[in-house]
């Protein structure tokens, strides 16, 4: 099939993706074209991306230390304040070492060229974010996927392939869905099968656990039971960058062997002691997992109220599920008409006749807001 082909074919069946202009963006407000739409597409879980302690921060370092990452680490791009937020990572995380990458997706990939051979088999949650799919399809191991959240399944496919090494990764808090992953259970399978588990947590860190520490905090799993966590920055800690985090020698192979960590310029370091302060701010942040929390809650008991399902999320990710695609664009742009900024998610991103809307609640939102968002998908599904 030709391009042309191709992007006619998914404008015809609602899956053409069209990229929104924000002029603006301040607190939950996204002024596009002049008007103020309510954003509840954000993963600025915790409104930190505004934050001015943050923000001055981010000034004083970029005075100091310029703008730019100016090399890759292993050139002349590491300097002390990615030491100093290495060194936070850890000690926030309680894990033994951490490592910078410049973006999630690639601290995801790095996994394809430091822990997985030709014998390797990776066993991932059907839901899995793309960037670790990605990293099992681009490695030379053989991806395996178990059904969402199922540990029966996954518990036969490890015996299936237990004469191979096993990697298991998974999403923590899943990306369109908002639910948990069995994690205990996981890890106590991991460990029955020798299997190594590598856990992204990128969007229950900052929100989950007393001090923010995310989805393994809140089930107290340390590194003995999974032993790589991976995070990013560019959710609850207003920024942008990522990291892993686990055991010295780990961290060490991914210093000698990421290929996405070694062959691309490092986040700058004015951007590095920003993110070192945000830790604190993450870490601190008690008021707004609490505010998180109520949102939440208020948003399922409100949809309860007016007779629409809230699914099973137990998270500040809920998804509205629509099914069609068409149907779920019609539904995000009618909320758009009532300055709502609330976009469809649909394939590939999602399964096919699982197209939603992907509402997401951060601590600057407020009751009023959410109830707005509420009365608007009512309206709009009796208009259709
Ligand atoms: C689970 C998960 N991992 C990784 C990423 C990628 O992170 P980044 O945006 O830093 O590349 C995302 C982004 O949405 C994600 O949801």
């Amino acid at each position: 099939m030709d391009l042309v082909d191709e992007i006619n074919k998914r404008k015809s069946s609602g899956l053409y993706r069209v990229r929104k202009i924000v002029d603006f963006s301040k607190g939950s407000i996204a002024t596009i074209e002049n008007e103020q739409y309510i954003n509840f597409s954000s993963n600025d879980y915790l409104g930190l991306a505004d934050n001015i302690v943050l923000k001055e921060t981010m000034i004083g370092a970029v005075e100091e230390y310029g703008v730019g990452g100016k090399s890759s680490q292993l050139v002349t791009g590491y300097l002390k304040p990615h030491r100093i937020l290495e060194e936070g990572l850890a000690k926030f995380l309680k894990r033994d070492a951490a490592l910078v990458f410049s973006s999630g997706y690639l601290a995801n990939l790095a996994i394809a060229s430091v822990l997985i051979n030709k014998t390797t088999i990776i066993l991932q949650d059907k839901l899995n974010h793309a960037s670790l799919i990605d990293a099992a399809q681009l490695s030379v191991g053989s991806l395996v996927r178990y059904r969402h959240g199922d540990t029966n399944h996954l518990k036969i496919l490890m015996e299936k392939y237990k004469k191979y090494n096993l990697v298991v990764m998974t999403d923590a808090v899943f990306s369109m869905d908002g639910d948990f992953a069995p994690i205990v259970e996981i890890a106590k399978l991991c460990k029955e099968y020798n299997a190594v588990l590598i856990v992204d947590d990128a969007h229950g860190i900052g929100v989950l656990g007393e001090t923010g520490a995310g989805l393994l905090e809140l089930k107290k799993l340390d590194q003995s039971q999974v032993p790589l966590l991976i995070g990013t920055f560019g959710k609850s800690f207003g920024g942008s960058g990522a990291f892993i985090s686990g055991n010295s020698l780990f961290i060490d192979a991914f210093i000698q062997k990421a290929r996405t960590y070694i062959y691309t310029t490092a986040i700058s370091s004015s951007l590095a002691v920003t993110m070192t302060k945000a830790i604190e701010l993450v870490i601190n942040a008690t008021e707004e997992r609490e505010c998180l929390y109520r949102l939440t809650e208020f948003y399922k008991k409100s949809m309860r109220k007016v007779n629409l399902n809230s699914n099973e999320s137990m998270s500040h990710i809920q998804p509205y599920m629509v099914g069609n695609a068409n149907k779920a664009t019609r539904l995000s742009e009618s909320l758009y008409r009532d300055k709502l900024l609330v976009i469809a998610i649909r394939p590939p991103t999602v399964s096919k006749n699982t197209s939603r809307l992907r509402i997401s609640f951060t601590a600057i939102h407020d009751k009023d807001q959410v109830a707005r968002l509420v009365n608007c998908i009512k309206n709009n599904l009796d208009d259709e």
